[in-house]
């Protein structure tokens, strides 16, 4: 059921892009919004919690566009027998267990730039902007990332609001949808325009001042977190902090004897979900192609050891953020989902109005087939909504 309504969920996403993108679709989808300063690892938390090598990342904006990443569980043929109940252990294990499949890549990575996955057919990406292609080699899905971005934005820092849509099937995914966006800076360089500051904040709130979007705030725990703008700007949609959950990262560069322990505490500034420590790999391990197998080994093992962590070394790390990420989520959707049926039958009766009001004739085809896109949604969500209503006193939050 669980997998059901978010994977409905996304494929609504994806039926209402052609009405002006998810940002500005008319209704609001529950999804998990990435905020923070340029290079605080945004794109590196991400990255872990799909477990595989596919975002453009760095020092400097190399993200410049919204990505919408859908992350599908696609469980393996031998799991599919397993029941429900364990579900996300099995998922969270699936996590720590991509040494299996990784270690070809790691192999292999060293020697060619044509490595991984050709061989490798149960996890791809797709672009909804390229429909009929399946990526099965993520390094090329962060080619056609990069690709794509500059189309819109020029090769020389520019940034656009215009979202790029990617989805990625995987039996080590927790279905979950991600939007990752641009970090926030203040000085223009290359084609940014002088007011960049007030863009990308504009941008951002966009995103995260909808009361369906779920802020995941990813600073770096070897800055200040009273300074942090991305947490600033989450307050500001988000004073209570309720759809909030804090990432801190680049533990592994805090001074020796410093340690988030205060901030895990609530005792800086609290959230309702909390914080959770990662340890991303750094600029050097990237160079050095260090696989995430082998990042998220090392994260796991610094956690565990650590004089200040190990004894809550389970609520730290990758794999508990992801598990984390996707139990919100389902909790957000579950809240939201008599809004969000409403929303879409109004959103029903208006193009069917619209339509009717142009007459026959003018019926194009792109909006005959989003129209009936809706109705089908429309329909399954009917169903979904009757079984969740049954299911709602059951909450594994
Ligand atoms: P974004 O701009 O917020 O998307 O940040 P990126 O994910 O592109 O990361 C910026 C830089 O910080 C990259 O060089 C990463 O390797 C590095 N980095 C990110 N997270 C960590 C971390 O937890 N530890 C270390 N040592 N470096 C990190
Ligand atoms: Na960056
Ligand atoms: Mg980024």
């Amino acid at each position: 059921m669980d997998e059901t309504l978010i994977a409905t969920i996304n494929k609504l996403q994806d039926a209402l892009a052609p009405l002006g993108g998810s940002s500005q679709s008319p209704i609001d989808l529950p999804q998990i919004t990435v905020v923070g300063s340029q290079s605080s690892g945004k794109s590196s938390v991400l990255e872990n919690i799909v477990g595989r090598d596919f975002l453009p990342r760095g020092t400097g904006i190399v993200t410049r566009r919204p990505l919408v990443l859908q992350l599908i569980n696609r469980r393996k043929k031998k799991d599919a027998s397993s029941n429900n109940g364990n579900q996300q252990d099995d998922l969270t294990e699936n996590l720590l267990d991509l040494k299996v499949d990784d270690s070809k890549e790691s192999d292999k990575s060293k020697s060619s730039t044509k490595h991984q996955s050709e061989d490798n057919m149960e996890e791809w990406g797709e672009f909804l902007h390229l429909p009929d292609r399946k990526f099965y080699n993520f390094n090329d899905i962060r080619k056609e990332i990069v690709r794509e971005t500059e189309k819109i934005t020029g090769p020389n820092q520019g940034i656009s609001d215009l979202p790029i849509n990617l989805r990625i099937y995987s039996p080590y995914v927790l279905t979950l949808t991600l939007v990752d966006l641009p970090g926030l800076t203040k000085v223009p360089v290359g084609d940014q325009p002088q007011d960049i500051e007030r863009q990308i904040k504009q941008m951002l709130l966009k995103y995260i001042k909808k009361p369906n979007a779920i802020i995941l705030s990813v600073n770096a725990a070897n800055q200040d977190l009273a300074n942090s703008d991305g947490l600033k700007l989450a307050r500001e949609v988000d004073p209570e902090g309720t759809r909030t959950i804090g990432v801190l990262t680049k533990v592994d560069l805090m001074d020796e004897g410093t340690d988030v322990i205060d901030i895990l505490a609530g005792r800086v500034i609290p959230l309702r979900y909390g914080y959770i420590p990662v340890i991303n790999r750094g600029q050097k391990d990237i160079e050095n192609n260090k696989t995430i197998r082998d990042a998220l080994q090392d994260e796991k093992q610094f956690f565990a050891t650590h004089a200040a962590y190990s004894s809550k070394s389970q609520y730290c790390g990758t794999p508990y953020l992801a598990k984390k990420l996707n139990s919100i989520l389902l909790h957000h959707i579950r809240q939201t989902l008599p809004d969000i049926k409403a929303k879409i039958e109004a959103t029903l009766k208006k193009f069917q109005n619209e339509l009717i009001s142009l007459g026959p004739d003018s019926m194009d085809s792109s909006s005959s087939i989003v129209l009936s896109m809706i109705t089908d949604f429309s329909n399954e969500f009917a169903g979904i909504l009757d079984g969740e209503a049954k299911e709602l006193s059951s909450n594994e939050l």
